[in-house]
């Protein structure tokens, strides 16, 4: 890296995306990790910042498109950003399946999951079209596959806003060029893991699950493949 490279983590205050901070950070990135609740994140950040590792926190709520600008206008002075990791989200209502969800339901799922990076999508993004360099990792989730585990049915709005987020990830990748001009966009599906959302007898450490994030943010951009769906640094079915 030429200079130090700043990566943005939404729902970098607790579980994967506080996990992918800490990768990034310690691997040199200047992190910008960002939560709803502000306590978290100063929580956060007071652990993650140590020696040679820099971070900085910002309570912002990504399905909110002020809340997004306003953040954007506070971290404007670090200079654009290179890294864009949507990792914000929040899981359904146990029961919700199609038929049993209110609209209030599917709007507060939505909101975060799909909204929340269409917002800094278009916060941050249009900076990486014009300097021709940046990265978006979308976190997904497999439930959100047509394909797999896709498949099974119960917690819709969780699921549907996932399988939207893949769409919007190749949707994205293709208006892009699929890297040729300079953006790799890609979404990645960390596994059942360890954090809040898992629960705590998921089979994966919330580092583990970070992994891929971590590697789609550090990997060569020669030839790399973009507008893909990953899994464990391989790509995977939608
Ligand atoms: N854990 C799993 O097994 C698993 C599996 C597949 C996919 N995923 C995906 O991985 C991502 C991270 O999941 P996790 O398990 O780490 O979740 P988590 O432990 O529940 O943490 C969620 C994070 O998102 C933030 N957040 C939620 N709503 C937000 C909003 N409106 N604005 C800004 N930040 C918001 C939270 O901030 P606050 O602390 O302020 O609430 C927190 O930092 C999610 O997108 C999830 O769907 C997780």
């Amino acid at each position: 890296m030429d200079r130090s490279e700043i990566a943005l983590v939404t729902g970098g205050s607790r579980g994967i995306g506080k996990a992918a901070a800490a990768a990034l950070a310690e691997r040199g990135f200047w992190v910008v990790i960002v939560g709803r609740h502000r306590e978290r994140v100063e929580e956060a950040v007071a652990e993650l910042v140590a020696p040679g590792r820099e971070v900085v926190g910002h309570a912002c709520d990504v399905g909110d498109a002020a809340s997004v600008a306003r953040l954007g206008s506070d971290i404007a002075d670090l200079g654009p950003i290179d890294v864009l990791v949507n990792a914000a989200g929040v899981m359904s209502e146990r029961m919700s399946k199609t038929l049993r969800t209110t609209p209030d339901e599917w709007r507060r799922v939505l909101d975060v999951n799909l909204l929340g990076p269409v917002h800094t999508i278009g916060r941050f993004v249009p900076e990486m079209v014009d300097r021709r360099r940046g990265r978006v990792i979308n976190v997904s989730a497999c439930v959100g596959r047509f394909t797999g585990p896709g498949l099974a049915g119960g917690l819709a709005p969780y699921r549907v806003s996932k399988t939207a987020l893949n769409g919007l990830t190749r949707n994205l990748a293709a208006e892009t060029g699929f890297g040729r001009r300079g953006l790799l966009v890609d979404a990645m599906c960390p596994a059942h893991c360890r954090t809040d959302m898992g629960g705590p007898d998921a089979p994966r450490s919330a580092e583990e699950g970070a992994d891929t994030i971590v590697w789609l943010a550090t990997r060569s951009r020669d030839g790399a493949e973009t507008g893909l769906l990953w899994e464990d640094r391989q790509p995977i079915p939608w």
